[in-house]
């Protein structure tokens, strides 16, 4: 079965309890079990993960590159945390691998502090979603099935 990765980085381990205010009251457990009812639905096989550590994540999506030019994955949902707002090494490990990815952030981030508004991913992913809370991991994997349609 294709498989689809949802990845996700620093403190979003800590979702329900972080800023409940901004990042809603579900954990990232509540969010990995509704991704894999859309992944199911979408026909793929869900890798669902979270680290706390940009060399790990990078890892993560050099595998997901690797998995992708097999033909065994679709590509990759990111929220990267705030690495998406300093790590130029995340983004060239998307690009460099041309691993298809929808990139995500549960918040509003240009509704918030300036250092929110850039990010290192945003020109390297196949798509951006923000602001639709956790939702938008589910639309990021329909979008990557979409694509995949195409
Ligand atoms: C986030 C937004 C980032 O700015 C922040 O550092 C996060 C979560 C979001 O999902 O809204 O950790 O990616």
């Amino acid at each position: 079965m294709t498989k689809i990765y949802v990845l996700n980085g620093p403190n979003l381990n800590l979702l329900g309890v972080r800023d409940p205010a901004i990042y809603g009251s579900e954990t990232l457990s509540d969010v990995a079990d509704r991704c894999a009812a859309v992944a199911t639905e979408c026909g793929f096989e869900l890798d669902f993960r979270q680290s706390n550590h940009e060399g790990e994540l990078i890892d993560w999506v050099h595998e997901a590159g690797r998995e992708v030019a097999d033909g065994k994955s679709v590509g990759v949902v990111l929220n990267a945390g705030a690495y998406t707002h300093t790590s130029v090494a995340l983004a060239d490990a998307i690009s460099g691998l041309s691993v298809p990815t929808i990139e995500v952030h549960i918040s509003n981030v240009h509704a918030r502090e300036a250092f929110r508004h850039q990010s290192y991913l945003s020109a390297v992913a196949s798509g951006v979603i923000v602001g639709l809370g956790t939702y938008g991991y589910e639309a990021g994997i329909h979008a990557l099935a979409h694509r995949e349609k195409r």
